[in-house]
């Protein structure tokens, strides 16, 4: 099968590469490498194009191209507090980023697996678990343009009989999440646990999120990518943790005592989240299967092992074992373009 993984560079990305690529797939990856990183890839067997999705023309000569049976769409600006800061930036990305990729797809016709949010779609007045069926009561802007996405996605459903997928995943975690980025407060917690660093807790700590592991994330687009119909799933465990949970759940992982300071709230952000799964459970046969201790501890051995061993085929004990790419997919490298050029720069300074 021919796969494009839009934000293919990043976090998640990067593992559904793997995952695909060990099924013996042929992929490419569009990322602007915003925030997404070459190392993450491993480049004889990805083709990676350094472009973004909001150049319309761009995208739809690469699908076109490509001729993928399925697109999964990841790249998006994912900071909550910077769609507060720049709401039209953020609708930029997340909105019109997303309409280039259906309407490229439409002319490819293949298949959109979404990324949306689960975690900032719902609104902290619903019963939880939230259930797909609640309607959005979003508090920032970055749960706005994803829902407007999946809007789209449900459109040109309905204008083209196609079968566009939106997963609406809760927190994420996991190898190769950035520590240094807002969202992952796993990654934040484990580094500080790493480095002695005393960790800063926004709030009074019992606010709850719901983690779900990484590898678990990829397996929900791999049943995604397999199921024929169209929807919209959540992909979370359906438990509440609390952030002053987290933390003693992170000490007990990685053997550190970690002592927090508190700061107060940031805007934006609810206050209780957890999805209910069972939709995605009987629809997609998804579940998710690794507990937040495992998870936390396969985590934390990711962000510990030494320099040279965090690339793709070493990044994630889910993602090597699950997922073991092979030597040779076949795929070609970057391509010889100017994109091309940047990225090999970038990939000499790290
Ligand atoms: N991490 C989570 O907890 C979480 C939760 C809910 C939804 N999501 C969604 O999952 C997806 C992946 O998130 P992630 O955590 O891996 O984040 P990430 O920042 O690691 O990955 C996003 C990728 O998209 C790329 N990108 C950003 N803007 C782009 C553009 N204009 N054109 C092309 N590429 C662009 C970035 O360079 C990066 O590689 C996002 O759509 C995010 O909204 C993530």
């Amino acid at each position: 099968m021919r796969v494009a993984v839009t934000g293919g560079a990043g976090f998640i990305g990067s593992h559904l590469v793997d995952a695909f690529l060990a099924c013996g797939d042929e992929v490419m990856v569009i990322d602007d490498l915003s925030s997404g990183r070459v190392d993450r890839l491993n480049l004889d067997t990805v083709t990676l194009h350094q472009v973004s999705v909001t150049d319309a023309q761009a995208v739809t000569d690469l699908v076109t191209t490509f001729t993928p049976e399925v697109i999964c769409h990841l790249a998006a600006q994912i900071s909550v507090r910077h769609s507060v800061a720049d709401p039209a930036a953020d609708a930029a990305t997340n909105v019109m980023g997303t309409v280039n990729v259906l309407a490229a797809t439409a002319k490819a016709n293949a298949r959109v697996v979404f990324a949306s949010t689960g975690g900032a779609m719902y609104g902290d007045s619903v019963m939880l678990p939230a259930t797909e069926d609640l309607p959005p009561g979003t508090e920032a802007p970055y749960g706005v343009s994803k829902y407007c996405a999946e809007q789209y996605l449900a459109l040109f459903n309905r204008l083209h009989g196609s079968t566009h997928v939106a997963l609406r995943l809760s927190n994420v975690y996991g190898p190769r999440q950035d520590p240094h980025g807002e969202a992952g407060v796993v990654a934040v917690f484990c580094d500080q646990a790493a480095h002695d660093d005393q960790p800063t807790i926004y709030g009074d700590g019992e606010q709850t999120r719901d983690y779900v592991f990484v590898g678990d994330v990829v397996e929900a687009f791999l049943a995604a990518v397999r199921y024929p119909g169209d929807g919209v799933f959540n992909v979370g465990t359906g438990i509440e943790t609390s952030v002053l949970d987290l933390l003693d759940a992170v000490s007990a992982a990685t053997g550190r005592h970690l002592e927090p300071r508190f700061a107060p709230l940031r805007t934006g952000e609810v206050h209780r989240s957890a999805l209910d799964p069972t939709r995605a459970a009987a629809t997609l046969g998804w579940k998710a299967t690794t507990t937040l201790r495992d998870g936390i501890r396969t985590t934390y051995e990711a962000l510990t092992r030494p320099a040279g061993h965090s690339g793709p085929n070493s990044g994630s004990r889910h993602s090597t074992e699950r997922y073991p790419v092979p030597n040779s997919a076949g795929a070609s490298g970057v391509q010889p373009s100017t994109e091309s050029t940047a990225i090999a720069t970038k990939t000499s300074a790290r």
